[in-house]
């Protein structure tokens, strides 16, 4: 996704939807081209020549720095992290810097955390006696697997995996495994999802503008097109959606801005699942 106008070769004209597209690596792998399924997730995180970042889609400027930001807006919104002996389930771990940290603070806390993700990911994070129970598989294919591990979860994370959810299967088959899986009071953070909308809303204003002039070093308008559809991608009817379908299965369903610290604030959102 280069332009003429674009400064150099393999900048995109704008903040991209999908990190990869600027990740053509001097290392011979172009990654804009990989299908960003959970094989094509698969498949990176068996390549030796990225680094872990890469492995999960991420150019490490996205990531790096970041993580401690991510994991506090991730604790604000999942407290029962803060508490003792929870039940929790991450669903899409990846094997980066993320999981790592969460990995540590259930070790503290003494939570059991399950982790949802390919064997290829899983086997890149530690194996935490007491702790971490290693689910290879799909969700919500691995619905039962879970199910069979621990009774229900008081928290339920799955950041930045919807979007890769919502190309590549049911987006209502896997809400309503989430809910099901969720015990009394629990909560579920369905997190940094790209919401087109809002990425939409926020380059049609002046801050907007200007962003997309600093990150591509042009003088360039971000192309603003809305009366067409947009297939592939989550809107504010997705989102809306999945809050009415959550709301119907008796849980309240809620959809909250990132911390303004983190790297894509401006253009994703949170969905936060409450079941009473
Ligand atoms: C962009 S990475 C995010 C990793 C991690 N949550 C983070 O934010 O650091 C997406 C991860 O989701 C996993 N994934 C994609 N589809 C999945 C699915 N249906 N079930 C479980 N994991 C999935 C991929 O294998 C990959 O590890």
């Amino acid at each position: 996704m280069t332009s003429p106008s674009s400064p150099s070769a393999g900048t995109p004209p704008e903040a991209p939807e999908n990190p990869l597209e600027r990740l053509r690596t001097d290392r011979g792998v172009d990654l804009a081209t990989v299908d960003l399924t959970f094989e094509g997730f698969r498949a990176l995180a068996q390549n030796p020549h990225l680094t872990a970042n890469e492995r999960i889609g991420f150019p490490d400027a996205y990531r790096d720095g970041f993580e401690e930001a991510i994991l506090r807006d991730i604790v604000a919104k999942l407290p029962v992290l803060l508490g003792e002996r929870a039940t929790i389930v991450d669903i899409g771990p990846g094997c980066a810097g993320l999981p790592h940290r969460l990995i540590d603070l259930c070790r503290q806390r003494q939570h059991r955390l399950v982790l949802v993700d390919s064997h290829e990911m899983l086997q890149q994070l530690p194996d935490v006696d007491g702790v971490t129970v290693k689910i290879a598989g799909s969700f919500p294919a691995a619905s039962s697997a879970i199910h069979d591990a621990v009774p229900s979860a008081d928290a339920v994370l799955c950041y930045s995996v919807f979007h890769y959810i919502f190309a590549d299967g049911n987006p209502f088959d896997f809400l309503d495994s989430v809910i099901q899986l969720l015990a009394s009071g629990g909560r579920a953070l369905i997190a940094d999802i790209p919401n087109i909308s809002k990425r939409r809303r926020f380059f049609a204003t002046e801050t907007g503008r200007q962003y997309h002039k600093t990150f591509t070093g042009t003088d360039t308008e971000p192309d603003l097109r809305y009366n067409e559809p947009s297939r592939g991608k989550i809107d504010d009817a997705v989102l809306l959606g999945l809050m009415q379908r959550a709301q119907a299965a008796g849980a309240d369903a809620y959809l909250v801005p990132q911390a303004s610290d983190l790297p894509m604030s401006n253009r994703r959102d949170d969905l936060l699942i409450t079941r009473a």
